[in-house]
Formats: structure tokens, C-alpha cells, sequence
């Protein structure tokens, strides 16, 4: 099939969320990647990280049985079977989802597009007409102009694949990516230093957390070098050589550039065709429309959180808007965020700073330690959940760390986005012993009224 209702250059979460729901809402759909469908969060991302996240977890676990009464050793990792593990999830998944864009007609098209006009993609020499178009190409990893990758000079890509755990590794950029492979080879048993631009790790997220992670961090014996800036990298059979602004020469197995992900637009023919970026960003309005009026955008090519579940909203939102719905979204900082490292962390909402510019000095704040929840004393988590509310006492941000912590961002989401009173939902009972009591608490000792909370 060559015409289409729908066109959809891109086939990740963005691109075959559209795919999806356009089908199901009755449209025709031709989905073009160059890849396997599923993208960067299936292939090279969230589902491929995680699942070796959790093979260090396991690790860790071994390791620490001894303090459970559990007599167990952590002997080694074998890298083939563990990327075994690691494939086999995505493989699964990656077949459930093909057989899902099957069964609802959807025609896949495996090849490189380009936009040719407004209503047409060229694929390797074929016109593929669509009435509407979706742009949903994603992102890549970016690299300094000062760096070349090599074998040892490694972007996420290809620090999944590598068929060893490296004995040392600096990790430049101390955001999500960084975080979560410093923790995972730490795990492995890698001696790991992070450097960092900015005066903290994961500098997106609330002050508190940060602290909290670079404790935590601290005591796995990661090195974080916070504001740090890197001049020259080298790399030679041995080793790769990093140096920094202060003079100090750092020297490890290998370097992972974790330094953010820049959208992939270059090469797809938009400027020609008149939709226009900026700064590499397409620019769309608040209905993800770009400057073509039969063109949309989403996910990761649209400023914003890179996020995998913002780019399935917005395919959901532009198909729904395609077909004629008048579809509503979750705005962007109610959009949950979870980094998976040893603490996780997980957030929604404001930071305290935001608030305070938002709201004034009227925010209060609590900040819950997870020493006092019974739950995480079992799993030996430490961390905290910190609630942020506005002078009438709303939930506007919700701040947590600790292991296990990733699973409470279901109810923190709710209070942030439904807009309730810290005060109401602290009526509510939160089971015992759970993680979760850690939030409750936090509810019940910002509205004034604390149980376990030591003054
Ligand atoms: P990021 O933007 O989260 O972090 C990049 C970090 O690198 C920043 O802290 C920045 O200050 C620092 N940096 C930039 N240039 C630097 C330099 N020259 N030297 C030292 N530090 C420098 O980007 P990251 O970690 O690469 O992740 C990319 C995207 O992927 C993010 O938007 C993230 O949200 C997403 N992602 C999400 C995950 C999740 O939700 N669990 C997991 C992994 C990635």
C-alpha cells in the first residue's frame, strides 16, 4: 500500500502509538522505519537498560545475603548470558508488538523516508502518500565536538552491546543515562567516575534528591566530579585518557558519553518542504501541529521530556486529533519521571525552587526519610519522599529516592495531576507495611498531622 489516511515516518513508542490507535479508530496506516519497530526505547533504550538493571540488582542481592541470614556469593557475571537475558526480553516484546501492528492492518514499510511534500514521504525511491503525516524519527545519543567514540569512547548504543564489564569507566554526564550505567556497572563490579557540568548529579531533579542520590552514590564508593568540565579525551590500546579544566588527568577502561540525546530531524527533507525546526527541534503547537498544516510531530524531535510514555501520549493525542476526536494531555509536568539507578528515583511535578517561584513563600515542604518506614528498613532502602504543596495546600510536586521507590509514582501522579489537597488524600489508608506508607506519612505530616514523623 503507497496511500495511506495516516503516514507515520518513525515506528518508536511516538510513532507506533499513532500507528495504533489510528488503525483501531478505523484509519489506513503505513508505518515506515528504517529499523525494527519499537525504536530506541525498545531496542537501545528504557526495555534493554532496565532489564540489565535488574541483572545488577540481582547481583547486588547476592552480594548482600549474608546481612539477610542468606549464605549466597556474587562469583562473576557471564556477559554472554546476561545479554541473553537482556535479548530475549526485547525480542518478546518486539514480537508481541509486530504481531499487534499486524493484526490491526497495519502496512510496515522497512526503509529510509524523507519528506518529498506535504502530503508525501519518498521510502528508497517509492511515494508513499498519506493525508496526514506523522513525524515521530526520535533521537540520538550526542557526542562533544571534542570527543570521538572508539572502542573504549562509548555512547548508550554501544555500552549495551559491549561484550565485557569494563574494569573502570568514566561516565561524562551525570543525568539519567549516566546515572543509571554507573550504578549498573558499579553493580557489575566496575570502579566508576562520573563528571558532571553542573554543580550536581541529575541536576533536573528536585536539589534534595540529588543530595540524597551523591550520599548514596558515595557510599556504593562512586565518584561523582560535580562541575567539572572535560578538555581533551584520548584513547589509546590501554586505556582512554580524560582530562579536565582543572588540570587533573582521569584514566579508566573506557568513557561513556552521557551528555543528553539530540533530535534526529537532520536529512528528512523538512526545511524543504517548510516545516521548521529550531535548534534541530520541529516546532509544533500545543496540538502537535508543525508548520505544514498536514504534517505532525512527536516525541523526542518536540521539545520537551525525552520521554517514552510522553511520546505514546502524544501519538495517542495526534491520531485521536487525526481522526477527528478532540483529544485532551496530561501537561508536561504532570508527565511521571523515573530513573532507574541504585537508589531510584522518581519524581512528578514541581521541584521546591519552582514551586516557590510559582506560588511564593507560602510552599511548604516535608521531606520523609524511609528510615522511618517499616518496609524499607526489610529491604534495607534508604532514601526519602519529599512533598511539595502550594499555599492552599495542593500536591505540586513529588520528589522521591530510595530503592523500590519507582512503584510509588502511580499514586504521586495522582495527586499531581487531579490537583488534590495534601490534607484529603492523607485521609486515605496506605497499607501497611508498604513503600508506599512512606508517601502517606509524608500527606499526613505536611497537613499537619504526622505519626511516625520524628520532629
Ligand atoms: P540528560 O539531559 O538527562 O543528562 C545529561 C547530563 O550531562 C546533564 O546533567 C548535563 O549537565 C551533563 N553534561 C552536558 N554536557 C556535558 C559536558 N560536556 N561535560 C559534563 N557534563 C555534561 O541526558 P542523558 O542522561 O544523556 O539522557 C538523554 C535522555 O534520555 C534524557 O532526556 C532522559 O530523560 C532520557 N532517558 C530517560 C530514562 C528514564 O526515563 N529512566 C533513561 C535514560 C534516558
Amino acid at each position: 500500500m503507497t496511500t495511506a489516511d495516516v503516514v507515520i515516518l518513525g515506528g518508536g513508542p511516538g510513532g507506533y502509538a499513532a500507528a495504533i490507535r489510528s488503525a483501531q479508530l478505523g484509519r489506513s496506516v503505513v508505518l515506515i522505519d528504517e529499523a525494527a519497530v519499537g525504536g530506541t526505547c525498545l531496542h537501545r533504550g528504557c526495555i534493554p537498560t532496565k532489564a540489565l538493571l535488574h541483572a545488577a540488582e540481582v547481583a547486588d542481592s547476592a552480594r548482600t545475603a549474608a546481612q539477610f541470614g542468606i549464605t549466597a556469593s556474587f562469583d562473576g557475571v557471564d556477559v554472554t548470558k546476561l545479554h541473553g537475558f537482556k535479548n530475549t526480553v526485547v525480542s518478546r516484546l518486539h514480537k508481541g508488538l509486530a504481531g499487534l501492528i499486524a493484526a490491526l492492518g497495519i502496512t510496515v514499510i522497512n526503509g529510509r523516508g524523507r519528506l518529498t511534500g506535504p502530503t508525501t514521504v519518498d521510502v528508497d525511491g517509492t511515494t508513499v502518500t498519506g493525508a496526514a503525516i506523522v513525524l515521530a524519527t526520535g533521537s540520538a545519543p550526542k557526542v562533544p565536538g571534542i570527543i570521538e567514540t572508539s572502542d573504549r569512547v562509548l555512547t548508550s548504543d554501544q555500552a549495551l552491546e559491549l561484550d565485557r564489564i569494563p574494569s573502570s569507566a568514566i561516565i561524562l554526564g551525570g543525568g539519567v543515562i549516566g546515572v543509571e550505567f554507573a550504578s549498573l556497572w558499579t553493580s557489575l563490579g566496575a570502579k566508576v567516575t562520573i563528571v558532571e557540568a553542573l554543580p550536581r548529579l541529575v541536576p533536573n531533579e528536585d536539589p534534595a534528591i540529588s543530595a540524597y542520590l551523591e550520599r548514596l552514590f558515595r557510599r556504593r564508593k562512586i565518584t561523582a566530579k560535580t562541575g567539572a568540565m572535560v578538555t581533551a579525551v584520548r584513547s589509546d590500546d590501554e586505556s582512554v585518557q580524560v582530562t579536565l579544566e582543572s588540570g587533573d588527568v582521569l584514566t579508566a577502561d573506557v568513557l561513556l558519553v552521557a551528555v543528553g540525546r539530540g533530535p534526529r530531524t537532520t536529512d528528512l527533507g523538512l526545511t524543504e518542504v517548510g516545516v521548521e525546526l529550531a535548534g534541530g527541534f520541529v516546532v509544533t503547537d500545543d496540538k502537535l501541529r508543525t508548520s505544514v498544516p498536514t504534517v505532525y510531530a512527536i516525541g523526542d524531535i518536540v521539545t520537551g521530556p525525552q520521554l517514552a510514555h510522553r511520546a505514546f501520549q502524544q501519538g495517542l493525542f495526534v491520531a485521536e486529533q487525526i481522526a477527528g476526536r478532540n483529544p485532551e494531555t496530561v501537561p508536561e509536568l504532570g508527565i511521571p519521571r523515573v530513573t532507574y539507578c541504585d537508589p531510584e528515583i522518581a519524581s512528578v511535578g514541581l521541584t521546591e525552587d519552582a514551586a516557590r517561584e510559582q506560588y511564593g513563600e507560602g510552599v511548604e515542604t516535608v521531606t520523609y526519610d524511609l528510615a522511618g518506614n517499616g518496609r524499607s528498613q526489610i529491604l534495607k532502602a534508604s532514601g526519602a519522599v519529599k512533598l511539595v504543596v502550594d499555599p492552599a495546600g495542593t500536591v505540586v510536586g513529588v520528589h522521591m529516592v530510595g530503592a523500590g521507590v519507582s512503584e510509588l509514582i502511580g499514586e504521586a501522579q495522582l495527586l499531581y495531576n487531579l490537583d488534590v489537597k495534601a490534607a484529603e488524600a492523607a485521609r486515605f489508608v496506605h497499607a501497611h507495611p508498604t513503600q508506599n506508607e512512606a508517601l502517606g506519612e509524608a500527606l499526613m505530616a505536611v497537613s499537619g498531622a504526622p505519626l511516625h514523623l520524628h520532629g
